[in-house]
């Protein structure tokens, strides 16, 4: 019988959530709760478990299986130049801006198994920019970091990257990127050798380099106001003075206490540019 809501329902996940940071130091108490629940009861269903009682005793007693309720816990869905005019409006608005500067730092943070970061070197290369440019791309789930950095992607998916790729202003063909083999595609190295994989958490990490571009897409949709507003903090710590903060699509600084640093660059994309006095 397929796992389904219970009353207590809105407890559960939060005491589940308490003993997982405190076992794992993974920390989920802040995510949107909505869309938890959902994660959870795909977890319980994978992994035979009848109650959330049954997946705590399960994920607390045998580290491979929080690892396995981490898969469901960070959603993956990820496309190559997905929304792809947020992309033409970086080619075309942000970097005439980032090719003033003589070296570059991009932060591509939930990068997931590396589709948007692959985009953005892409594009980079496209505008020259990518010898002069250092990407970070961080997620919280070793699994898809460790498939970013191979880089190989399923052929099936690549028609839909192309069109894709297309509408962001390509200006080659996508296929000069990678090789393709028995069903799949692997991006061409001079694409990698510029990007650094690296774990690293939104919520209890702190910045690590200082940046002129962080691009951060549907990620933030999954976390509620408060832990947006640290991520927030975070961004504008990192960013330079009129660095760029490129957002998905139902994403939105607005209402943050930092939205007074920011302004609307390319608004419709989601775009915004960090305020050069502070
Ligand atoms: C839906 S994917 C987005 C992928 C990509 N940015 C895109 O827009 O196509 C969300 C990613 O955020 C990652 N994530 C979730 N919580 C995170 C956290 N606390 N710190 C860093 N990454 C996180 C997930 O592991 C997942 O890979």
């Amino acid at each position: 019988m397929k796992p389904t809501f219970i009353p207590q329902f809105d407890i559960e996940p939060k005491i589940l959530f308490e003993s997982i940071y405190t076992k794992y130091s993974y920390d989920f108490r802040h995510y949107a709760l909505a869309s938890m629940k959902r994660a959870l009861v795909h977890a319980m269903d994978l992994m035979g478990c009848p109650s959330l009682t049954a997946l705590q005793e399960k994920v607390l007693q045998d580290p491979k299986c929080f690892y396995d309720l981490l898969q469901s816990l960070t959603i993956p869905v990820s496309e190559m130049f997905r929304d792809p005019t947020y992309f033409l409006a970086l080619r075309e608005k942000v970097f005439p801006h980032l090719k003033t500067y003589p070296s570059l730092k991009i932060w591509v943070a939930g990068c997931s198994t590396g589709e948007e970061v692959y985009s953005l070197a892409i594009l980079l290369q496209e505008e020259d920019l990518l010898e002069r440019t250092t990407l970070y791309a961080t997620d919280i789930n070793q699994r898809r970091l460790e498939k970013a950095e191979k880089g190989v992607l399923s052929l099936n998916v690549i028609q839909q990257f192309t069109h894709n790729y297309q509408k962001a202003g390509g200006k080659r063909s996508l296929s000069d990127y990678y090789t393709v083999d028995t069903g799949s595609v692997t991006f061409n190295s001079d694409l990698k050798k510029n990007i650094t994989f690296t774990d690293h958490s939104l919520v209890t990490d702190a910045v690590f380099s200082e940046t002129h571009l962080i691009s951060c897409r549907n990620v933030l949709i999954y976390f509620d106001r408060e832990l947006q507003d640290r991520v927030f903090g975070l961004f504008h710590e990192s960013l330079c003075g009129q660095g760029f903060l490129g957002l998905g699509l139902h994403e939105t600084i607005q209402f943050s206490q930092y939205a007074k640093y920011f302004d609307p660059f390319a608004k419709k994309d989601r775009i915004f540019q960090m305020r050069e006095q502070w």
